[in-house]
């Protein structure tokens, strides 16, 4: 990475001495906190997963976001583009942030595992445990205010079994000494439109809660 790293800084300095810049503010060379970490996980071959992956998805938003959304994994296209949510669950999310009032510039999304399941399978639990130190890294950088677990999968991270989440949604919890947040999964919504205004609700308190 290191290495990586100089190669990119030269060529870029080269870059910019060819199109007249004599000297560049040094703050200007600072790396995302992520950087790393994302070369990790585009590379990881901890489990059978990334054999079929076309990328693996890390994650998108700012590193300094009050809000954490933990979804499950990668579909298709997210798979496809390796950005989270891009597909029609994603639409659906964003609809739900816009009408509870969050805004994208406080919210880092990621999944529980970075790569695609086939066939969308749910994750199992091996698959879990070796992408785990992907999510908890990106919780140790982001130290979000509040992090939002999606569906059974993402709840299960909090209680460590995939199921209870009618009961649970709308509870604060702790996950890692953090807030923890569980509402319905936008595929779910997507599937129980009368879901919507819950999960809607569940957003607004966690809305509040950084506020
Ligand atoms: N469903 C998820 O849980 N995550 C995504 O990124 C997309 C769909």
């Amino acid at each position: 990475m290191e290495n990586y790293r100089e190669n990119k800084i030269v060529e870029v300095l080269q870059m910019l001495k060819y199109i007249g810049f004599d000297s560049i503010d040094s703050s200007l060379l600072k790396f995302s906190p992520f950087e790393d970490l994302i070369g990790e996980v585009n590379t990881c071959r901890k489990c059978d997963l990334h054999k079929n992956r076309t990328n693996a998805v890390f994650g998108k938003g700012p590193a300094g976001a009050d809000i954490m959304i933990v979804g499950e994994a990668p579909g298709r296209d997210e798979d496809i583009q390796g950005i989270p949510f891009v597909g029609r669950a994603g639409k659906k999310l964003y609809d739900m942030f816009s009408a509870s009032g969050i805004e994208e510039k406080d919210v880092f999304i990621t999944n529980v595992i970075k790569c695609r399941p086939p066939g969308n399978r749910n994750p199992e639990p091996v698959e879990m445990e070796r992408c785990r130190p992907y999510l908890l890294k990106q919780i140790e950088i982001i130290q979000p205010k509040v992090i939002v677990l999606l569906g059974n999968i993402a709840l299960s991270l909090a209680t460590g079994t995939p199921s209870g989440i009618t009961k649970m949604r709308g509870k604060s919890l702790e996950y890692l000494s953090y807030k923890a947040i569980p509402t319905f999964h936008p595929a779910y919504v997507l599937r129980n439109p009368g879901s919507e205004k819950i999960v809607v609700e569940d957003f607004k308190k966690v809305k509040r809660s950084i506020s």
